[in-house]
């Protein structure tokens, strides 16, 4: 490593503001879900424009919840596009349901629509687009699908905040959407996740879920209004979000924009930056959405380069800089090709673009020197990297 110091993949930005929440909570006597649960809640559900926001633990959570919501279970199958985290597909076998991938477009890292439809059958009854790195999917394809054969849609939008798909809200499209504030997303509980949803019933069923599936307002059976007596009408689970970590969440979230503004500043400076680097290829981004830059991704052209993407991200690191991979193509994972007879090839654009794609660092916390420090060592190793030409006359 050189010696201008580690540049992580990601740090969150935690201020002042926050500890102070945090704080304040601590000192309050009431720790677990409570008034600033609900306040998180209001104010998430106003910064999206949908009606209902349901606070909990995990976008995993969240999107459990959500399969709850529309009875999804054994029998049934949902579509899950292969470039993903293991969660967005782990719910769905939890529910019993058969998880069927999508490849991703050819081009991009998104679900192809035209793949997802494909390998819709009878059984089918969900496809669940996720807005990888931030980008949003083709939600008017899929939409189109979705209506035609009668389906649900439910959006994996852990990476997608703040993000827009021609105009309209990323938590406001289907009729629910997941999110996640895992502590390397663009807004951080530590751990948690949120439930966007328009429909009263799903809201409903879903806040009873998340709290042992006692009747409702579980969590103010210890206060002053409260009452000792519930009545358990599910089984259902523990779910539910802290105060501890809403006051965290209400401190982001009133940084949410600020926040979305430095993460489009570094993608602009990625793209300048690295514009003519020869066999690097930057992110496209369709010139009708609002992409959130949870994730800057690079494909690098592995068939110019000498050193392949491991290695490439091994100079990186050594040059003092994190990065990570976005995703192991779920199929190739050994829970799913046991459990779903998954095999190498199912799903080829994935799995071709898997073996090129390093995810940058980018995010508020870092400086624009440390941008520029990346891209400088991005170029350098690319060209490091790159075939040497023998010419003709060299070689005779
Ligand atoms: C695409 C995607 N979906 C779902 C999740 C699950 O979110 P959480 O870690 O909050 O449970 C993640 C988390 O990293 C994710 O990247």
């Amino acid at each position: 490593m050189d010696d201008q110091g580690f540049i992580p993949f990601h740090k969150p930005s935690i201020g002042d503001q926050e500890i102070a929440a945090v704080t304040a909570v601590l000192r309050s006597g009431w720790l677990t879900m409570g008034p600033k649960t609900r306040e998180f809640e209001h104010a998430f559900a106003k910064y999206i424009g949908c009606r209902h926001a349901v606070a909990v633990n995990s976008g995993t959570a969240a999107l459990h919840l959500a399969l709850d919501a529309i009875g999804l279970g054994p029998g049934d199958e949902v579509i899950v596009p292969v470039n993903t985290f293991t969660a967005t597909a782990a719910v769905v076998a939890q529910t019993g349901a058969r998880v069927v991938f999508a490849d991703t477009l050819p081009d991009g890292f998104n679900i192809d629509p035209a793949d997802a439809a494909a390998r819709v059958s009878l059984r089918t009854r969900v496809i669940v687009p996720v807005h990888l790195g931030g980008e949003p999917c083709r939600m008017d394809e899929l939409g189109a699908i979705s209506a035609k054969l009668g389906l649900a849609v439910i959006e994996d939008a852990a990476h997608a905040l703040p993000a827009e798909y021609r105009g309209r809200r990323v938590g406001t499209i289907s009729p629910l959407t997941a999110f996640s504030f895992y502590a390397t997303k663009t807004i951080t509980t530590g751990e948690g996740g949120m439930l966007t949803t328009d429909n009263e019933d799903f809201a409903h069923r879903a806040e009873m879920m998340r709290l042992h599936g006692i009747s409702h307002d579980a969590w103010k059976r210890y206060t002053q209004e409260g009452s000792w007596c519930y009545e358990v009408v599910e089984a259902g689970f523990k779910y539910n979000m802290t105060d501890i970590q809403a006051a965290l969440g209400l401190c982001q979230l009133k940084r949410a924009d600020e926040f979305h503004r430095v993460r489009c500043s570094y993608a602009a400076l990625y793209r300048e930056l690295l514009a003519d680097t020869d066999h690097v290829e930057l992110p496209e981004v369709p010139p009708d959405v609002t992409h959130a830059w949870h994730l800057f991704i690079i494909r690098l052209r592995l068939e110019e380069l000498r050193i392949n993407r491991n290695e490439f991200i091994e100079e990186l690191r050594k040059a003092g800089i994190g990065t990570s991979v976005h995703f192991i193509p779920l199929h190739l994972q050994p829970y799913y090709a046991r459990a779903f007879g998954c095999r190498r090839g199912d799903c080829p654009n994935a799995e071709r673009t898997y073996e090129r794609v390093i995810s940058l660092p980018i995010y508020p916390a870092m400086s624009v020197e440390d941008v520029e420090r990346v891209a400088a060592s991005v170029r350098r190793i690319a060209e490091a990297g790159r075939k040497v030409q023998v010419s003709v006359a060299a070689s005779v």
